[in-house]
């Protein structure tokens, strides 16, 4: 990446990208909230100065199949100007790009005991994980999180909606993940692959983006194994 901005990583690929200014008017109707969200019941800081929380999923349903119920999140600054967001089951191991392929910092082991008698979330709500750069900050019922840029308290990423907003909460299912941020109504973005959409190539509020990834085995060797590399672009 060349831009300054700070690369967020996610734990998997968010298979579709709704794209969502706030107050444009548009003539399509605004999709369909997916799920209720995740609730913060528990975070901790990590002996290497990260955090690590635990979600527990708001109302279940089987909109593209059964929530995941409880999630691990972890986050860490791990240069003055990268921070890591990682969220994954919490349970069950999912597949990640081998760590030994290409070499990156370990998340927190999954412990297996989470504290599920705990019913009333964690009372704080914002809170500050600040580092050099970058400040992370998270609500907790339902789970969001913000990432601001110290220097001239800008938000870059932004994933809690008003009642109002079209976007809904985080969703997190085996096949379908959701994690929106909201953008300036003038914002001109690009990327996520070029396209022939009526619109042009510069991505619109409300239109699906359909990322096609290519799938090689990893038995050959120096190439790549996923095609799809999403990357937005907003100049
Ligand atoms: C994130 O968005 C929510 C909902 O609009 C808002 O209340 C909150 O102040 C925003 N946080 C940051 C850090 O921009």
């Amino acid at each position: 990446m060349v831009s300054p901005t700070p690369l967020l990583t996610l734990s998997s690929l968010v298979l579709v990208l709704l794209l969502c200014t706030a107050g444009v008017n548009s003539s399509s109707t605004p999709p369909t909230k997916i799920g209720n969200g995740y609730r913060l019941i528990s975070i901790e800081g990590t002996p290497d100065g990260g955090l690590v929380g635990h979600l527990v999923v708001n109302q279940k349903n089987n909109i593209y199949g059964p929530d995941i119920p409880t999630l691990q999140l972890s986050v860490k600054h791990e240069t003055h100007d990268r921070l890591r967001v990682h969220i994954t089951d919490a349970e069950k191991q999912r597949w990640e790009v081998p760590y030994n392929l290409l070499p990156r910092e370990q998340p927190p082991v999954l412990k297996q005991a989470i504290g599920r008698s705990r019913k009333s979330p964690i009372t704080v709500a914002e809170t500050e994980y600040s580092g050099s750069e970058l400040i992370f900050s998270y609500t907790t019922d339902p789970f969001g999180f913000a990432v601001k840029r110290k220097s001239n308290g800008q938000t870059l990423f932004n994933s809690s909606s008003d009642v109002s907003d079209p976007f809904g909460n985080l969703v997190f299912k085996d096949q379908y993940l959701e994690i929106s941020t909201k953008l300036p109504n003038d914002a001109s973005l690009y990327g996520l692959g070029e396209n022939t959409q009526p619109h042009g190539i510069k991505l619109y509020p409300n239109d699906p983006y359909t990322l096609y990834t290519t799938d090689i085995s990893a038995i050959n060797v120096n190439t790549d194994l996923y095609g799809s590399h999403p990357v937005y672009m907003d100049p």
